[in-house]
């Protein structure tokens, strides 16, 4: 477990800013000539010591959302809390395979062109989401009958096209989703079934040859805490490093319970950042039971504390993105069923206890 004290060494400031340096942060005006990050530019309207974009701006890391095309085009509440409170976006649905090439060689990148224009515009960095992945394909791919060749050239023309469309605006892509089972084993998906293990390797080179400064990332949900999960993609991890593969971070997408976070989380983080790789909390939520009391929204708070506490406080944390901004668009309830409040704003755009918690997470002096 690290003893790392909430204000970093000298050393560890060194550490972090390398480990930041080629990304495209929120805004150019935070590279000084020297390459190194002066302190953060304020947001027009929004006060930078106290937005989750301020307190993160001026520890050199990530604070992210997922973004919903419909609420970023249709509600100004939404895209006014968005561009005061974070500097890094995620497409929650614009970039996987079934929205850009919902035809064999035919893509839509209305949705995925509008976030990211929507973030140059507003100095937000932009985390790709998601590449290979079982779930959300189009029925062209799943229904296709591919033989393992034409599969294989399939997977690799639409990274070439993904990632080749936002290179150089994209400073992360969530390249591998979900690839493994609870249990360790690998999940059994169209890839891993025709393409045995090998398609993760290859899509982290097909990704980085088409954009060399991307953090290229494998991304998985119940692996915050040390466990069967995420002992087998350590393993992968390792091997994967030892075998030269451009994989530069691991995404722990920390879809939370209220007052359930695994004990084990900021050893396990290390345990992957001891390997060299970055480390992102790339999807937090955390569900309450409704209705939530006011204890159970208390709890979420510290939730919310710890868990960024847990990411920050380990060597290589580039940040932390949540799964959405306000309970009014959550994916929890209707994914979960009763639960719900998974988020730091209600519906309303108030912000709940577990904002103020978020933001401590990121300062402990908020
Ligand atoms: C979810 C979106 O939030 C929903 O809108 C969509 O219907 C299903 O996918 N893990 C992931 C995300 O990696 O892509 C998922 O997003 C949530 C779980």
């Amino acid at each position: 477990m690290s003893t790392q004290a909430s204000t970093p060494s000298p050393s560890s400031h060194r550490r972090r800013r390398r480990v930041l340096r080629p990304l495209p942060l929120a805004a150019a005006g935070l590279l000084v000539a020297t390459g190194v990050y002066a302190l953060p530019q304020l947001t027009p309207g929004a006060s930078a010591a106290t937005t989750l974009r301020g307190y993160a701006d001026a520890r050199g890391v990530r604070i992210g959302t997922a973004v919903g095309d419909s609420a970023l085009t249709s509600d100004s509440s939404y895209t006014a809390v968005l561009d005061r409170e974070f500097n890094s976006v995620t497409a929650e649905n614009a970039m996987k395979w079934d929205a850009v090439e919902p035809t064999r060689g035919g893509f839509d990148w209305a949705a995925a062109d509008r976030l990211v224009a929507h973030a140059a515009a507003h100095k937000q960095g932009v985390r790709g989401h998601t590449l290979v992945w079982y779930s959300q394909l189009p029925s062209w791919l799943r229904n296709g009958d591919f033989s393992a060749t034409q599969l294989n050239s399939i997977l690799k023309s639409h990274i070439d096209t993904e990632v080749g469309r936002y290179k150089g605006r994209v400073y992360a892509w969530d390249v591998v989703n979900e690839a493994f089972n609870d249990d360790g084993s690998m999940r059994s998906s169209l890839w891993q079934t025709k393409l045995g293990t090998g398609y993760i390797a290859n899509a982290l080179k097909w990704a980085h040859a088409a954009d060399p400064a991307a953090r290229l990332y494998i991304n998985d949900y119940n692996i915050e805490a040390d466990n069967a999960k995420s002992d087998a993609l350590y393993a992968l991890a390792k091997q994967l490093l030892a075998q030269g593969v451009p994989l530069n971070g691991i995404g722990f997408q920390s879809h939370f319970v209220v007052g359930k976070l695994p004990s084990t989380m900021k050893a396990n983080l290390k345990r992957f950042s001891d390997l060299g790789l970055e480390v992102s909390v790339t999807e937090l939520d955390v569900r309450i039971p409704l209705p939530a009391s006011a204890a159970e929204l208390a709890q979420q708070s510290k939730d919310y504390k710890t868990a960024s506490e847990n990411c920050l406080g380990v060597p290589r944390c580039a940040g932390v993105t949540v799964w959405g901004i306000t309970d009014k668009y959550s994916w929890v309830p209707s994914t979960f069923t009763g639960y719900g409040a998974a988020l730091p704003f209600d519906e309303r755009y108030t912000a709940k206890p577990a904002y103020t918690g978020l933001s401590k997470g990121l300062d402990p002096k908020a």
